[in-house]
């Protein structure tokens, strides 16, 4: 795949980012840095590093301060915050370190759920619960399991595969993950980063994922440190 340098279809871009966690102990400064639509990079460094702020910014669960995120050349920094959300839910698609699935709701209902909030997405999908369906067993999950059960009751190795379905729906250009493999042992890592990059491929979403476990990164176009692309603000914490 070649990857799209012009930063008007990058899938992300931050340009000038400054961000300080309410309080002031922890923050960011980010000069610049852009994923390719269809690009896959690797961020890695140690807790507490800011990795997951990074991803918090990027996902709009924290804003900016000062400076600029792009998604696929809209900048998000200056619009009202309904139309933020709408273009986020729009572009990206999110896996959590715990998954963060609706407990009671079926692994259908969760795998449809980013779509009422994103239009474009849903039209793209044409029928959302046969495409929910299609990811669903092409990631080898059974159709009563989807249908039925809550997502509760589910394994571990099975809620990450209804996140990933639930993240990859619609086709948004990036997707977004946070230590995704961190509850799980080896063969299920193996198993997890084969079908994620399995589902990017076929889709061809651009894929930023965060770890410390520099052991996942071989598969990956870019491997970035976060001390390469983000200084860390400090503050007074005597
Ligand atoms: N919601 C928040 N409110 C205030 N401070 C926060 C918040 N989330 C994170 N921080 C602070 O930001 C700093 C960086 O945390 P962050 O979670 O981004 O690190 P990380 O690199 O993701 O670490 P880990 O590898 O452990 O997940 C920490 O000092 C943390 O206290
Ligand atoms: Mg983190």
């Amino acid at each position: 795949m070649t990857p799209v340098t012009s930063h008007g279809t990058d899938a992300l871009r931050l340009k000038s980012v400054r961000f300080t966690w309410p309080g002031g102990r922890f923050g960011l400064d980010v000069n610049e840095f852009s994923i390719a639509a269809g690009e896959t990079v690797f961020l890695y460094g140690p807790s507490g590093s800011g990795k997951s702020t990074l991803l918090s910014l990027i996902a709009g669960i924290a804003s900016v301060d000062a400076g600029e995120v792009s998604l696929q050349g809209q900048v998000l920094s200056g619009l009202r915050a309904a139309m933020r959300d709408r273009i986020r839910a729009e572009r990206t698609g999110v896996i959590f370190q715990m998954f963060n699935l609706v407990p009671y709701l079926t692994p259908l209902e969760n795998i449809l759920l980013p779509l009422r909030f994103a239009p474009e997405r849903r039209k793209r999908c044409e029928d959302p619960q046969a495409a929910a369906l299609t990811l669903t067993r092409t990631l080898s999950l059974p159709d009563p399991m989807v249908q039925q059960a809550p997502a509760s009751t589910l394994s571990v190795g099975q809620q990450q595969r209804v996140a990933i379905a639930r993240a990859m729906i619609g086709h948004p250009p990036l997707i977004i993950a946070d230590e995704p493999t961190s509850a799980l042992d080896s063969d299920a890592r193996a198993d997890f980063m084969h079908l994620l990059f399995d589902q990017v491929a076929r889709s061809g979403a651009a894929l930023l994922m965060v770890s410390h476990d520099r052991g996942l990164a071989e598969n990956f176009d870019r491997v970035v440190s976060l001390s390469d692309i983000a200084r860390p603000i400090r503050g007074d914490t005597a």
